[in-house]
């Protein structure tokens, strides 16, 4: 097992890669101990959670909601959880983000914990201390920064995932390498065909390397004032596919990663030959290069991205495989590009 630290303004958070749902009982500490998951990792994993009192919300992100959170301290209460109680997650970016709100709020704030067990939120949700909900129809509109003191990813949980879920992890990992590792973009490139196995040692190493990638990250700028906006890279159109094609979210990512590339190839500054590097990777990894959307929805959701201000966008390009920049682009100058470009 090896041990990746965050350090937050709200404390450290230690990630545990390799660590085991099933020694999740080592790392907690004498307290009460209230575990909230969903009805899948239930079925799949309910025989492996330690002692305490459970918690099961229903799965998919129309549950990511307030109402879900208002359940939860209703069920908190119910169960007499004070200010002592630890509170661990187990499962996936969802119930991770919704566990750290709710245990962020719940009392002014109690301590808590995850164990990942998706690829998706080993390699990225359960990273970095952002815990919230949607609302109103906008992605993660509400909640708090706050580090979990733990989080276990342990490897084995992902043999049960779908591969679609698995996809998702793998669009995460591809970012991470094009922003800031090309030896870990080759080491990828090398691997494709072991992690389609899911070969337990690759998949470790993704995971490390990845969770050590969003830490850095991180460590420099937990707030998303700057630095950390090169984790969205693909995700600006991204976002705005998922919201208005058919698309899966790692579908999506692997899109925007695409169109991402493309148009910094247009700039002038990542070669052609990277851009095909990049593109035959994901499609390697089963994830989508290409797709029919129609142009002016998608612009009008992009227009809408959290990360607008007033007449530009934060986008995110590449100047070479392993190096991100933050550019701000003009609405007009993407409008161009998606309405009338070869975006
Ligand atoms: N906080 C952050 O920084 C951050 C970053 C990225 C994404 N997110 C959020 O994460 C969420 C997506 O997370 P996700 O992709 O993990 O989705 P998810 O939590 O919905 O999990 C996907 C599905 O897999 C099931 N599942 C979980 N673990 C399993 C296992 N081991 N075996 C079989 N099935 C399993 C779940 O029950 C669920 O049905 C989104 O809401 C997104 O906004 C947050």
């Amino acid at each position: 097992m090896q041990t990746i630290t965050v350090k937050g303004s709200t404390g450290r958070s230690q990630i545990l890669v390799g660590g085991r749902l099933a020694d999740l009982s080592n790392y907690l500490p004498d307290a009460r101990v209230v575990i909230i998951t969903d009805e899948v990792v239930a079925g799949l994993y309910r025989d492996q959670f330690p002692e305490g009192d459970v918690i099961t919300i229903g799965c998919g992100e129309r549950n990511k909601t307030l109402e879900t959170i208002a359940a939860i301290f209703e069920k908190l209460i119910e169960l007499e959880a004070d200010r002592s109680t630890f509170i661990v997650g187990i499962g996936g970016g969802i119930v991770g983000d919704i566990t750290g709100f709710a245990a962020s709020t719940y009392m002014r704030g109690l301590r808590f914990g995850f164990v990942a067990t998706t690829l998706l939120a080993q390699v990225d949700a359960s990273v970095g201390g952002k815990n919230g909900v949607n609302f109103k129809g906008y992605k993660n509109m509400v909640g708090v920064f706050n580090q979990p003191e733990f989080v276990i990813a342990d490897i084995d949980l992902l043999k049960t995932l779908p591969p679609s879920e698995i996809a998702c992890g793998l669009a995460e990992i591809v970012k991470h390498a094009c922003i800031s590792d090309k030896n870990y973009f080759d080491f990828i490139e090398n691997q494709c065909r072991a992690i389609e196995r899911l070969d337990h040692e690759v998949m470790l190493r993704l995971v490390y390397e990845s969770v050590k990638i969003k830490a850095g990250v991180v460590n420099q700028d937990e707030k998303e004032a700057g630095r950390r906006r090169i984790l969205n890279f693909g995700h600006t159109i991204g976002h705005a596919l998922e919201k208005t094609t058919q698309v899966s979210h790692g579908q999506a990512i692997s899109l925007g990663m695409v169109m991402a590339a493309n148009l910094s190839n247009r700039k002038g500054l990542l070669h052609q030959s990277e851009v095909q590097r990049i593109n035959s990777l994901l499609d390697r990894l089963n994830l989508p290069v290409e797709t029919e959307f129609d142009r002016k929805t998608v612009f009008e959701a992009l227009k809408k991205d959290k990360k607008r201000q007033r007449s530009h966008i934060h986008f995110i390009l590449l100047n070479h495989l392993g190096s991100a920049i933050i550019e701000d682009i003009r609405i007009k100058e993407l409008e161009d590009w998606i309405l009338y470009g070869d975006a």
